[in-house]
């Protein structure tokens, strides 16, 4: 299958280009080979390539999305449109990543969403990110919207991605624990998309490994799985707190996330947040 991917220099577009490139002809476009804001020259690259499937893992970041709204409108909403109206005159299917952002995340300790829950985002990522997955799906019919969550995997410098090294490194992090949402191995995120994909069943969808955690739950298990001592973990951890961060974009508290599409499709559940990041920290040449 002829696979394009853009956004390929990100954390999911690059190790889906790598992944997908055993068993597939991938076209992975950084930012710098297509600007997916540019409806012109997304339509050539798709007409040109005639891809069967297409990732769009092209996002502008929580804060960014908050300062510059207007970039945002473009990246997050116009973009991911272009993509799918392009997808549309060639036949092909498309991928669009979406987030747990959709939804406000009140009140703590509720179900987890699930794509019945009406979206209500508190900050313009997750407004424009809601807005992308409403214009893909009316310029493709073909196209599977993932929403996923706090995602990790080697290559990123992120608080998921690093905080393993960090604590076997013996250095110091700062982990929040008044958000909670789930957390997602981008390896299983890969697995799963493409387990949704082989049905063909279009639709909206919630790819995240089972469970819920803090950031601090997360630094927490991860020093017990390098074999520190509870005490040596807390001593290389300082809490901190969401309400005190004072970040550009609010974000919400509570996102765990439920796929009942995956569960009528007979998919099994995604394994626990625990299991996945035990395979991380094994699987990840540490950085020490
Ligand atoms: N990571 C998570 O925790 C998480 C959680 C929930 C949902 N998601 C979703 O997963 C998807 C992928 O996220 P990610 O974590 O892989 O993001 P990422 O690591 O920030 O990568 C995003 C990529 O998009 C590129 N990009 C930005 N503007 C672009 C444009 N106009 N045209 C083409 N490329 C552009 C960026 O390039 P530059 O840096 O050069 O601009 C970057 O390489 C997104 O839809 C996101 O909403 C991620």
């Amino acid at each position: 299958m002829k696979i394009l991917v853009t956004g390929a220099a990100g954390l999911v577009g690059s190790h889906l280009a790598r992944r997908l490139a055993g068993e597939h002809e991938v076209v992975a476009l950084t930012h710098d080979q297509l600007d997916i804001t540019d409806r012109a020259a997304v339509g050539r690259y798709v007409l040109r390539e005639k891809p069967a499937l297409i990732f769009n893992c092209a996002v502008l970041q929580v804060d960014d999305s908050e300062q510059q709204p207007t970039k945002a409108q473009a990246v997050n909403v116009d973009g991911p449109s272009f993509l799918a109206e392009a997808a549309n005159q060639v036949g092909a299917e498309i991928v669009h990543f979406s987030t747990q952002y959709a939804f406000a995340g009140e009140p703590l300790h509720r179900p987890p969403f699930t794509f019945e829950d009406e979206p209500r985002p508190v900050n313009n990522y997750g407004r424009t990110k809601v807005a992308g997955e409403a214009a893909v799906r009316a310029a493709c019919a073909r196209s599977y919207i993932i929403r996923t969550s706090w995602v990790y995997g080697s290559g990123k410098n992120s608080f998921l991605c690093t905080v393993h090294d960090d604590l076997n490194a013996g250095r110091k992090v700062r982990a929040i624990d008044d958000i909670w949402s789930s957390t997602t191995y981008v390896d299983d995120l890969i697995d799963r998309v493409m387990a949704i994909h082989a049905t063909g069943r279009h639709g909206i969808y919630h790819v995240v490994n089972q469970g819920v955690c803090t950031y601090h739950e997360f630094a927490l298990e991860a020093g017990r799985l390098l074999g520190l001592t509870r005490v040596q973990t807390d001593a290389l951890i300082e809490i901190t707190h969401e309400r005190d961060m004072k970040r550009v974009a609010p974000r919400p508290r509570y996102t765990p996330l439920r796929c009942l599409l995956s569960e009528q499709l007979g998919l099994p559940a995604m394994r626990d947040w625990r299991a996945a990041l035990a395979a991380f920290v094994k699987d990840r040449p540490s950085s020490v």
